[in-house]
């Protein structure tokens, strides 16, 4: 199998999610390739056997880029074993990481016609030293209503690696149907 993590990550916690996938994959003997959505205009899904999206969250929002990535390829997507994961803070609280319960997954899935076939939702990294000034004193005053960590040195993993593995192991069992190409 040959597997294409896409991703949109801001600050690097994603990018270590699928870093981790990766490995998982490929203790299964799964070549897998990871690229930035950035860089995905000369992508061809067909060259693929799997494909998994994950993208962070960033004012509430995922990256347009990657709500586009998306809807230009659903057709094609839906044609491959797929899955699709997101990255937030709100996930930090356990009743918040579910696909039913996560408010961002919850509206990207209104923002697209493809249905992943697995879903995830895994809690982020908290980290305000790397912050900008602006970015830093919003994201304090967030978890100061939602009672997570304030103190302006805090870098905090909320991420539950037992979650990602788990995750992936599962995905790496979506397997190609035999007449899905023909
Ligand atoms: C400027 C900024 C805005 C953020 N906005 C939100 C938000 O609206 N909701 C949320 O749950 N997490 C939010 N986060 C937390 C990120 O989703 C989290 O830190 C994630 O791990 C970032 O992943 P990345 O490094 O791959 O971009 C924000 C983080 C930053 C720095």
């Amino acid at each position: 199998m040959n597997t294409l993590i896409l991703y949109s990550s801001t600050d690097g916690h994603t990018i270590k999610i699928c870093q981790f996938l990766q490995k998982v994959f490929e203790q299964q003997g799964d070549a897998t390739t990871l690229i930035s959505v950035k860089h995905a205009s000369g992508i061809d899904l067909q060259d693929f056997d799997r494909v998994i999206i994950g993208a962070s969250i960033r004012y509430g929002k995922h990256s347009p880029l990657i709500v586009e990535f998306i809807n230009d390829n659903a057709a094609m997507l839906d044609t491959l074993p797929n899955a699709f994961f997101s990255v937030n803070l709100v996930a930090r609280k356990t009743e918040k990481r579910t696909p039913d319960t996560n408010p961002y997954l919850k509206i990207l899935l209104k923002q697209i016609s493809w249905r992943p076939m697995e879903l995830a939702v895994f809690a982020g990294k908290l980290d305000y030293p790397r912050y900008k000034f602006r970015d830093r004193l919003m994201i304090r005053l967030i978890m100061w209503m939602t009672g997570g960590p304030t103190d302006p040195d805090a870098v905090v993993e909320f991420t539950d690696w037992k979650q990602v593995e788990d995750f992936g192991r599962l995905v790496s069992q979506m397997k190609q149907s035999p007449t899905a190409s023909t």
